[in-house]
């Protein structure tokens, strides 16, 4: 990343007793409590698409390390979190038949199994769990610092919305109100449409999600070094979450096949610098120029099958064909929610990267020196997102089987 400050490291298999996590690079002072992530784990498990295992988990993070009297504290941030749905290794089926579209035969391959189980449970995207608890914390210190960073979903199965971004504050309303976290309602019915035509001929589906920085200062990243450029942390952090197969800035993706003077975003002066349009997504050479920074990331359609797929036996060599393992039929909804941590982590690093800072108060500081010297206004940030999102109270815990 562009700072090469703040580094998130997980560990964890899909199955097993828990998840581990790390963030180290938080500068000290930062409020933050474990109830501040219950929010946005709860978003990562809902929206319209998630299979069964979402009903069994209901995921709560515990904090192990960094935080003290409710601030962080400059040490790594340790997270926990249990996973309900445990399988222990002896009871998972050997699997030498490698799904397409996992990482079953790369990871056979490379790490000389027999059995695909290991790269199975270790890419599981169960991980993103970690990911958005931490990125919690990585949102409550853009917070401190005037920065909020959400997601929404923009298009699935090929049916786009058309989210109006003139008003933040009712775009994100209307992304809570949509059970695919999508900001436009009317295109809500013929994307639901989608996904159970998709079910009924047993098809997996997958989408486009979007993920706003508001208040992000310009001067983040570099045009110094190809390494140091934001938008290659911004799409590196999206392309690493599982699925995701492309990732775009601003209107980066469309602009490509028009003229080019219309893809562009004249500057105007109001008493400071003020542009009319956004298409390059606040990023110019590299470096956040002081628009909201608007990145994409496209979920390809989920890799498991209820309609058996071809692969081979790599214990005998026989084509056959793959077994179903309980599956999601779409995960944009929930991927937007990774994405907004990762989009949240890497423009935390490249701001620390440019301010520096130990505790809140240095970084504060050092930003409130730096924005004096330039035209550039701070923009209020929508009211909703001035605090973490609030779960709905949990639901009454099930007895533990017994069998
Ligand atoms: C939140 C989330 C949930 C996912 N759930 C599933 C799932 O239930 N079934 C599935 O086949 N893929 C699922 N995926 C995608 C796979 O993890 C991914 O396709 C696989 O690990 C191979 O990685 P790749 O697609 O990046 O190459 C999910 C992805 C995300 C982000």
């Amino acid at each position: 990343m562009t700072g090469n400050r703040l580094r998130l490291l997980t560990a964890g298999d899909s199955h097993g007793s828990l998840l581990l996590g790390i963030l180290d690079g938080m500068p000290a002072g930062v409020p933050f409590s474990a109830a501040a992530v219950d929010g946005y784990l709860w978003r990562r498990q809902g929206g319209v698409g998630r299979g069964a295992r979402m009903k069994i988990e209901r995921d709560r993070a515990e904090i192990v390390s960094g935080m003290w009297k409710g601030r962080t504290s400059g040490a790594p941030v340790g997270m926990t979190i249990e996973n309900r749905s445990r399988i222990p290794q002896d009871r998972l089926p050997i699997r030498t038949v490698p799904r397409p579209g996992h990482a079953d035969l790369t990871g056979m391959l490379k790490h000389g199994l027999d059995d695909a189980n290991p790269a199975i449970e270790r890419s599981s995207a169960r991980e993103t769990a970690m990911r958005v608890a931490l990125g919690a914390v990585v949102h409550a210190l853009l917070r401190e610092l005037g920065i909020a960073v959400f997601g929404h979903v923009v298009s699935i199965g090929g049916i786009e919305a058309s989210a109006d971004r003139s008003d933040w504050e009712a775009l994100v309303h209307a992304r809570d109100r949509s059970s695919l976290y999508c900001a436009d309602p009317s295109a809500e019915p013929a994307m639901l449409a989608r996904i159970e035509e998709a079910r009924e001929r047993q098809e997996t589906l997958g989408g486009v999600a979007e993920v706003v920085a508001l208040g992000v200062p310009p001067g983040l990243g570099s045009y110094s070094q190809w390494d140091t450029r934001l938008e290659a942390s911004l799409a590196g952090a999206l392309l690493s979450i599982q699925s995701v197969k492309a990732a775009a800035i601003g209107d980066g993706a469309a602009t490509a096949g028009e003229f080019g003077r219309g893809a562009q975003d004249e500057i105007f002066w109001d008493g400071g610098i003020t542009r009319r349009t956004n298409r390059a997504g606040g990023i110019e050479g590299g470096i956040s120029n002081g628009e909201p920074i608007v990145a994409r990331a496209w979920f390809k359609p989920i890799s498991t099958q209820r309609r058996p797929l071809r692969s081979v036996d790599l214990a005998t060599g026989e084509e056959t064909e793959c077994r179903y393992i309980r599956s999601d039929t779409l995960v944009v909804p929930a991927g937007s929610v990774v994405a907004e941590s990762m989009v949240a982590l890497a423009v935390a690093d490249a701001l620390l990267a440019k301010l520096g800072g130990d505790h809140v108060d240095d970084t504060r500081a050092a930003l409130d020196a730096y924005l004096a010297r330039i035209p550039w206004e701070r923009p209020a940030l929508p009211t909703i997102l001035t605090e973490p999102p609030m779960p709905p109270p949990a639901p009454v815990e099930a007895p533990a089987e017994e069998t």
